[in-house]
């Protein structure tokens, strides 16, 4: 199907944008149970890297799933599609420049492994939002595990759908128990020690 068609080279380079914005393009892909934190987390380490004059962009899955994965479920194969797009969009995103941030679930290993493979070494940093399921399902922001136990939602992540926790991720976050401030400065102080960040 792509037999003819060719790819097109930009005239500005990766490296012409990590120049004049000061700082290395990564993707942060925040995972974790439903509930644990990823996106409180992500636009709360957003607005830190955005003051410190960073060019950042939060890709969250509630408000993908309204839109460019609106046609989308929660089936196993769906998840894997889901994933599968936000990993291509997360692609160019870094490509341009951008300090990418995202919160799925996205609970298995292999759509998360296919998402490294897609950019250089170093380009994917891994957060796992750890948060027991008992201590998610207790908060409970959305009352979706009230639902999902009384069977009115299937396939829901941590009660009728696996969750497959990183085996090797850059970072592991204990959303459950530590307060977002320290939570936010874990990241920082991650992406300053790589040398992502300078500020
Ligand atoms: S993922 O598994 O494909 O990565 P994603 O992060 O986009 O999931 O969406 C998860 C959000 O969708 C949850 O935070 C929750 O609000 C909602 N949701 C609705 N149904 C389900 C379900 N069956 N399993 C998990 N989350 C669900």
């Amino acid at each position: 199907m792509t037999k003819h068609i060719f790819r097109q080279h930009g005239l500005v380079s990766k490296m012409d944008r990590q120049l004049q914005a000061g700082h290395k393009p990564v993707i942060l892909w925040f995972t974790g149970l439903s509930g644990a934190g990823k996106s409180t987390l992500a636009h709360a380490v957003e607005k830190a890297l955005f003051e410190h004059g960073c060019r950042t962009f939060v890709i969250d899955g509630d408000n993908v799933r309204h839109g460019l994965c609106g046609d989308l479920g929660f089936s196993a194969k769906d998840r894997q599609e889901n994933i599968r797009r936000i990993g291509e969009m997360s692609k160019l995103f870094l490509e341009a420049g951008v300090i990418t941030l995202t919160a799925f679930i996205s609970p298995f290993r292999s759509d998360r492994n296919r998402v490294r493979d897609l950019v250089n070494e170093g380009e994917f940093i891994e957060i796992y939002c750890k948060a027991d399921l008992n201590v998610c399902e207790q908060r409970d922001v959305k009352g979706l595990y009230a639902k999902a136990r009384r069977g009115e939602i299937a396939e829901f992540t941590g009660i009728s759908s696996p969750y497959e926790a990183p085996l090797n991720p850059e970072l592991v976050i204990d959303t459950g128990a530590e307060s977002l401030e320290n939570c936010v400065a874990q990241v920082i102080n991650y992406l300053q020690a790589i040398g992502a960040i300078t500020v």
